[in-house]
């Protein structure tokens, strides 16, 4: 069965009570057991990963290929606008990536318009609230079904 590994980055564990009028109220919890449901109905697996580590993160997309990970859904927050070693770590494995942000990071401060791992991830998909995560795992079971 195909599995589809899904990531949050720093501060998205505090999805439900952080800065409400910009992520919206919905939960960590509510947004992977959504993806989750999304994935089974699709027949593909699912794992969920959040930390506010960069290391732990990096430690993770290595790890991806050799668990027979297919597809990375990632939401690196603030790491997405300034951490190499994540942008490294997506470059070194073959596992595609899709960027993901619930927010549009291009209408919010200058510091958000620049993604680092841009370049080295399949797409990007923002600005959607937590829409942005269900329209990113649509995408990766079409790639993965072929
Ligand atoms: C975010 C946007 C980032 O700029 C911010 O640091 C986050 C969340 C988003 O999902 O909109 O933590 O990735």
């Amino acid at each position: 069965m195909s599995k589809i590994l899904v990531m949050h980055g720093p501060n998205l564990n505090m999805l439900g009570t952080r800065e409400p009028e910009i992520y919206g109220s919905t939960t960590l919890a509510d947004i992977n057991s959504m993806l989750e449901a999304q994935a089974a109905e699709a027949g593909v697996d699912t794992e969920f990963f959040q930390s506010n580590y960069e290391g732990a993160l990096i430690d993770r997309i290595q790890q991806a290929p050799g668990e027979g990970i297919d597809f990375i859904i990632l939401n690196a927050g603030a790491f997405t606008h300034y951490s190499i070693a994540l942008r490294d770590a997506i470059a070194s494995v073959a596992v595609p990536v899709i960027e993901v942000h619930i927010s549009n990071v291009h209408t919010r401060e200058e510091f958000r318009h620049k993604s680092v791992i841009a370049p080295v991830v399949m797409g990007q998909i923002l600005g959607f609230g937590t829409d942005s995560y269900a329209a990113a795992m649509y995408v990766a079971i079409r790639k993965l079904k072929g």
